[in-house]
């Protein structure tokens, strides 16, 4: 069902894009605008702008910008209306839902069902938990027994699934769910005999929310230990278009705001360790969840800080997880400490036995950097082997070597010499043999290098300077100029029939259009023909657009142009200074405009009369040398009129 036009208007214009980007991206205050690191690449230094006065973002690294709406689109992979409908939410406007036609309920979105099915399952494991008898005396029972008490559970809306075998079936099939979907999404398996039962009957449940806090899917744990091994442990989700396992960490939703305020984030294995460690205040925490940590997983971390500590199980599986961790977040130019427990313990059980204050003591005195954790824990297999120990040091270097800062990759191999009791210059020589050796795989082979500081690029692509139409930067210009000012109004003096000189007010987006119209001059590019053709229509209504309807589009290309005309080509670092020319501008709008338009026509013109003078050579039809010559005495006589500064408008 569409949004009305009127409310999605108010939607935009109500979504505060630094509050909207602010959820997902750490925001650090520059001036009039915020920058951050950019969540659609890969970078090391802030590109990413927030301009609150445009209510827009634009990343000079990547070139994507645009509206909230857009960002939600992109960041979170929303649809348009459900990226409204977010918005909506987020600022409490009221969307006019009318109750849905089955024909309707069938349009919405496979997502949207997704969504939807996954917070019908939530309310209904949660309601079993706290208000069936079963629920009390098994689910919550167990969640008691193991030391969690009520915050926590109802926090992380922990659930309980019924040990009978239909109950979920049931109740989503007498709400109108139908098998095939729930099975595709995981609720329900189907029997030999066709019938369908609970996939999580008989478990306690966690549901697993996205970074908005959506449940997109559920882990169920059994109760019992099998000590036959046929039942898994954990039921997960299957894998669907709103539950990615590798771009998802457990608990991510509860802990982004610590995870920023500290600047640290922990990283754990399981449900139940992230569980323990908020209970005991310690809220910075979140779990990979069983599978081994994805690139996907520490670039989510990203967003939110470059410290990684990894508390991981002291058992041998536990240690070698960790290690296979720390080359990958090491190559993000992240930092990475980690922290071993003692070898019967896991977080949780480690956070059972011990209160807050010493469980942060520990972290504290054994977080290890990598280099210090790998050599020791390497060293303890080596013994005295000689060449297991050359093997140790050519495995570490060979970790510093994914390192992409080159001051940090000094100092791990000071570091290194020092535990290993090696001269540095060896080290260092190791470490360029492995670099050389990295930088030629990647001229020969399609791979990425990556340099020590990232080069922020121009992302607006320009034409090669040779095919550029005439008059190019001066009909961007215009193209920019009518974005930011179409509907500004400035007052104009102009000979009325009479030859009296009368004030006139009109809008920016008049004068400039008219004026070209007036002389039958067009855009050359297609999107800026566009942009033209809609203010020349909207001048017939009087209701002009605002920067918003260009940057709030549905015409990708037309965003594109109307961000990048907004913001660049000014990099960063100069982006206060474009303000300030911005301010200045508008103080001067009519000149500005008037000098926009006289230097655009200058080119046009100039452009014409070669390319009519070429024509003329060449023409040797008579009639078709008149109508050029026609042709030819119209832009003679602009050529005029411009060199006399007589346009239809007389400057005071
Ligand atoms: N896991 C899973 N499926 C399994 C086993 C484990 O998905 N069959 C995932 C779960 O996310 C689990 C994590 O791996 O939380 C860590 O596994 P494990 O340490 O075995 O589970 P714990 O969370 O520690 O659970 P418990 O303390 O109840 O044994
Ligand atoms: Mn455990």
């Amino acid at each position: 069902m569409p949004i009305p036009r009127e409310t999605v208007d108010q939607i935009l214009q109500t979504a505060r894009i630094e509050e909207v980007v602010g959820e997902f991206v750490t925001l650090k205050k520059r001036g009039a605008n915020y920058i951050g690191l950019c969540p659609f690449h890969n970078e090391k230094t802030g590109s990413f702008n927030v301009n609150p006065a445009r209510n827009i973002f634009k990343c000079f690294g990547c070139g994507k910008g645009g509206d909230s709406a857009k960002f939600l689109m992109e960041h979170e992979h929303l649809t348009y209306p459900e990226a409204l409908r977010y918005l909506a939410k987020k600022y409490n406007i009221q969307i006019e839902e009318k109750e849905l036609s089955p024909e309707e309920l069938m349009a919405q979105t496979e997502r949207e069902k997704m969504f939807n099915i996954n917070a019908f399952a939530d309310k209904f494991f949660v309601d079993t938990l706290w208000n069936t008898d079963e629920g009390k005396s098994v689910g919550l029972e167990y969640f008691r027994e193991r030391g969690f008490l009520n915050p926590i559970i109802e926090r992380f809306h922990l659930g309980y699934s019924p040990s009978k075998w239909e109950a979920f079936t049931e109740h989503a099939k007498q709400n109108g769910y139908n098998p095939e979907f729930l099975e595709k999404v995981g609720f329900c398996i189907k029997r030999q005999n066709g019938e369908y039962y609970d996939r999580y009957h008989g478990r306690v449940m966690f549901p697993i929310h996205n970074l908005t806090g959506k449940v997109i899917g559920f882990g169920g744990r059994i109760l019992q230990a099998d000590p036959e091994k046929k039942l898994a442990k954990y039921q997960n989700s299957p894998e669907s278009e709103i539950y990615q396992k590798k771009e998802t960490l457990y608990g991510i939703y509860f802990a982004k705001g610590a995870i920023v305020n500290k600047d640290e984030c922990i990283l754990v294995e399981g449900y139940f360790d992230v569980l323990r460690m908020h209970q005991l205040g310690i809220e910075n925490v979140v779990a990979s969840s069983g599978t081994s940590l994805t690139i996907e997983q520490i670039r989510l971390v990203k967003r939110y800080t470059r410290n990684i500590t990894m508390l991981y199980d002291g058992d041998a599986a536990g240690l070698h997880a960790a290690l296979r961790g720390t080359d990958m977040i090491l190559a993000e130019g992240m930092n990475v400490r980690v922290v071993v427990l003692p070898p019967e313990h896991d977080p949780d059980s480690f956070g059972k036995e011990y209160p807050t204050e010493e469980v942060v003591a520990y972290l504290q005195k054994n977080a290890k950097d990598f280099v210090r954790f790998k050599t020791e824990l390497l060293l303890k297999d080596a013994a005295n082997d000689p060449i297991k120990r050359g093997q140790v040091v050519r495995s570490i270097v060979e970790t510093i070597s994914v390192v992409p800062d080159s001051i940090f990759r000094i100092s791990y191999v000071k570091e290194t010499s020092r535990l290993l009791d090696m001269p540095e210059e060896t080290l260092m020589m190791e470490l360029n043999k492995l670099l050389r050796a990295k930088f030629k795989k990647s001229l020969g082979v399609e791979g990425e290098v990556i340099p020590d500081e990232p080069i922020i690029t121009q992302p607006q692509e320009k034409p090669e300077e040779e095919t550029l139409p005439p008059g190019y930067y001066q009909e961007q210009d215009l193209v920019r100029l009518l974005l930011l000012y179409g509907s500004d109004l400035v007052t104009i003096k102009r000979l009325d029939e009479n030859d009296q000189e009368v004030e006139e007010q009109l809008s920016v987006a008049q004068l400039i259009i008219d004026d070209l119209i007036n002389d039958e001059i067009r855009f050359s590019d297609p999107v800026n023909l566009k942009i033209f053709n809609i203010f020349d229509q909207a001048l017939n209504t009087n209701e002009l657009p605002n920067n918003q309807f260009f940057t709030s589009n549905e015409d990708e290309q037309m965003v594109n142009l109307a961000i990048n005309l907004l913001t660049t080509p000014h990099k960063l670092d100069q982006w206060e200074k474009y303000e300030i020319f911005v301010k200045q501008e508008q103080d001067h709008l009519l000149e500005t405009v008037q000098d926009a338009l006289l230097r655009y026509k200058d080119q046009i013109i100039d452009a014409k009369q070669r390319e009519i003078q070429k024509k003329l050579k060449e023409e040797e039809d008579v009639d078709n040398q008149l109508i050029l010559l026609k042709e030819k005495k119209h832009w003679d006589d602009l050529r005029l009129q411009i060199n006399s500064h007589l346009g239809i408008v007389i400057v005071k």
